[in-house]
């Protein structure tokens, strides 16, 4: 299976705080990094780490150089990567005892074309799987135009938006969420795991990949039903563990693994992210993965 990722590309710039800034609320902060991130670069990255066929469609600016070299290095095929004449994309993430709270600038992210879109699937047909995320234009026409070329799709909801209600969800294969975004795709405000699986179960045909931070990670799809539990780790930053599941999972899966052993590696990746510091570079390898499931 080879998987197309659209997805973002970041400049994630992140500033240490002792606690998130409250409305009108000024603060300082103490150690300032920029890492190389966005949820389609990570994941790219993720699959590629894992050992899959990746390719990242999306767009970068003129001073996208070190995003492309990222995916490159990490063994992802940029053939389809644009760069725009504009600024790249970019986060500011606050970080606060391991927690993070982000807000993400499209930039170039924003400014691909449905042209541009079609012109990459035409590469691409059944026995491959297009991966999008919320954070590029043109989602739901790459959702539309990949079914229509007989590929599968996954979709991970995030970020949130009120534009993400109105995409063609239905056609989705896997939906990769977390306990937050899955409460806003089920349409409640209780943490109630087994009640968003089954609510989200009964209106999607899709695999339902529901991560829930210290509870773990459940997959349902139809009756079928599986759950992972963490691994203990020191929590450094959290950035960058959710598209390490999701790249993980998404490997596994076209490896042939069945779902209970591909959350199990993913939950062993992401429990590796977290206790490292940044984005793409928090990322393990599948090699890495073997090793710390092993011992
Ligand atoms: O999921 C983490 C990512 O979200 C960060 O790397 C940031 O760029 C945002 O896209």
């Amino acid at each position: 299976m080879r998987i197309l990722n659209l997805g973002s590309l970041n400049y994630d710039k992140v500033y240490h705080v002792e606690h998130f800034a409250r409305a009108g609320e000024t603060i300082l902060a103490g150690e300032h990094a920029v890492f190389l991130g966005g949820k389609g670069l990570n994941q790219s990255v993720a699959l590629a780490r894992a050992g899959a066929e990746v390719y990242h469609a999306g767009a970068v600016g003129s001073d996208g150089g070190p995003l492309r070299e990222q995916l490159e290095a990490a063994g992802a095929d940029t053939r389809y990567l644009l760069q725009l004449d504009t600024a790249s994309g970019h986060a500011v993430i606050q970080l606060a005892a391991g927690q993070n709270c982000i807000i993400v600038c499209g930039g170039a992210n924003r400014q691909l074309t449905d042209p541009y879109i079609d012109g990459v699937l035409d590469a691409f047909g059944p026995g491959d799987l297009l991966l999008v995320q919320n954070e590029t234009a043109c989602v739901a026409h790459a959702m539309r135009a990949a079914k229509a070329r007989g590929m599968q799709v996954a979709f991970n909801a995030s970020p949130i938006t009120d534009e993400l209600f109105g995409y063609p969800l239905e056609l989705a294969d896997y939906f990769l969420i977390n306990e937050i975004e899955g409460m806003a795709l089920a349409g409640t405000e209780e943490k109630d795991f087994g009640a968003i699986l089954d609510r989200l179960a009964a209106r999607y045909k899709a695999a339902i990949i529901l991560t829930v931070g210290a509870a773990g990670a459940y997959y349902r799809r139809g009756a079928e039903t599986c759950h992972a539990g963490i691994f203990e780790v020191p929590v450094v930053d959290t950035t960058a563990a959710g598209d390490t599941f999701c790249g993980f999972f998404l490997a596994a899966v076209a490896r042939g693994l069945a779902p209970a052993d591909a959350l199990k590696l993913a939950s062993g990746a992401s429990s590796l992210a977290v206790s490292r510091e940044g984005a793409a570079n928090s990322i393990p390898t599948w090699e890495e993965v073997q090793k710390f499931l092993a011992t």
